[in-house]
């Protein structure tokens, strides 16, 4: 089978050194990908989100399957763009169609969703500029700390969490006054919830699903989880509080009811859908939904499954998943972030990489990466995940950070305490 593989990041280097394991692929085109995809793919210069390009390359080479990164050209429609057109519709995409994408393309489309199947999740309001005074007579109902969700995509920026009301009435007003665009045209305002963060993921062809390994991700800059906002700066998996009692619970609570909520709704759903959970004593509640895998949670859950993934999606595929096995393996998995320093806000690119075949304990996975003249140099902010497996979390985190100190490039900064909360 011919494979092409959308995106560029520390995710798509790990489906793809997943994929690339199957004895089913013949050929696997990652497109853009990056420094490190090449070393199991062949990159194709080519954006995710460019369909038209994607339609000329996958009639041009024969490919038999395409899998979708990112979210981006799911909420943009890559999935229906196959479906209508006569030459590609026999080409199945893993990920959903648009209207299953607003899972995560709109805050207001889930938390609706949610509601109608009676899925647990924060209390909310969705408001525009029309009932602004809705939304600010809710807020005064509310205890400190207030959420507010811009409705669109923001690339992970646009949710505010503010400590005081006069705050959050003020930042309401600047969302709707277009902060974040057309995206905060709409904002949910939630309640608080706190607890511990967990993602889970599922994979499904629209009748049943599997259940992959769950991961926890570190998404603040500093130690202790401090600091600004990330894409993500490291991962674990297992993550000990999902035992089998809550996992059932979420399974029973949550998953079940959106894969049938899907359904019920008319919704042909194919490919992952990722469970931003919270552990609210005891009960988990959804924080949110994406429509792909996480990154870096992928960066750890791929080592974890045992079962060939191409089998998976060709069940989704073929609609036959259920007779489709998953394995996973029990060794703990993680995955540490090295970024580039200054990142989340300003940083510089460039800057060459070296050490990396001196790592022999650990899987690493490129994400901000290029090769300039024939040299490996940093061309993001997030530019390494360094995986390992381990007996147990610790000792996965000892390889994951010895292997660390081996990769060199200027100004490199990780987190040296990912996990140190579980
Ligand atoms: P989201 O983009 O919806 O995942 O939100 C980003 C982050 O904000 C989440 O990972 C949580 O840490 C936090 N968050 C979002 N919604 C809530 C909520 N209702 N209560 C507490 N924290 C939240
Ligand atoms: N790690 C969170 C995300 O991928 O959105």
């Amino acid at each position: 089978m011919k494979i092409l593989l959308l995106g560029s990041g520390g995710r798509e280097h790990a489906l793809a050194w997943k994929i690339a394991q199957s004895s089913k692929v013949e050929k696997l085109y990652i497109a853009p990908g990056n420094a490190g995809t090449s070393s199991v793919g062949e990159n194709v210069a080519m954006k995710a989100d460019d369909f038209e390009a994607i339609r000329g390359f996958v009639l041009h080479n024969g490919i038999d399957m395409v899998v979708v990164g990112p979210e981006d050209p799911l909420v943009k429609g890559i999935s229906d763009y196959f479906k209508a057109d006569a030459a590609l519709c026999t080409v199945p995409v893993i990920g959903p169609l648009r209207e299953g994408a607003t899972l995560e393309g709109s805050k207001e489309f889930a938390k609706c969703f949610m509601q109608r199947h009676n899925i647990p999740t924060a209390g909310y309001k969705s408001i525009t500029k029309e009932n602004l005074q809705e939304g600010i007579d809710f807020l005064h109902t509310l205890k400190a700390p207030y959420v507010l969700k811009a409705d669109g995509l923001c690339a992970g920026k646009g949710v505010l969490i503010l400590p005081t009301l006069e705050e959050a009435e003020k930042e309401l007003r600047e969302m709707l006054d277009g902060m974040f665009g057309n995206a905060s045209a709409t904002v949910v305002i939630e309640e608080f919830l706190s607890g511990i963060e967990c993602s889970v993921f599922v994979i499904t062809d629209g009748n049943s699903y599997k259940i992959l390994p769950e991961a926890k991700d570190y998404k603040r800059i500093g130690e202790g989880d401090k600091g600004l906002n990330t894409g993500g700066m490291g991962s674990v998996s297992p993550v000990p509080f999902a035992d089998k009692e809550w996992m059932k619970k979420v399974e029973a609570r949550i998953i079940r009811p959106t894969v049938e909520g899907l359904k019920a709704e008319g919704i042909d759903y194919k490919g992952f859908i990722f469970f931003g959970l919270i552990n609210v004593d005891g009960n988990p509640m959804v924080i949110e939904y994406n429509v792909r895998m996480g990154d870096p949670e992928t960066e750890s859950v791929m080592l974890r499954i045992k079962s060939d993934l191409v089998d998976l999606f060709e069940g989704v595929a073929e609609g036959n998943l259920a007779d489709r096995n998953i394995e996973f393996d029990e060794r703990s998995a993680v995955s540490v972030m090295l970024v580039s320093g200054g990142y989340p806000e300003h940083y510089d690119k460039g800057f060459e990489i070296t050490g990396l075949d001196n790592v022999t304990d650990s899987i690493v996975f490129h994400a901000g990466t290029a090769v300039k003249d024939g040299k490996v140099v940093t061309s993001g902010g997030r530019v390494i995940a360094v995986s390992s497996y381990g007996k147990d979390k610790n000792d996965a985190l000892a390889r994951s950070f010895e292997s660390a100190g081996k990769i060199n490039f200027e100004k490199k900064y990780f987190r040296s305490d990912i996990g140190f909360d579980l």
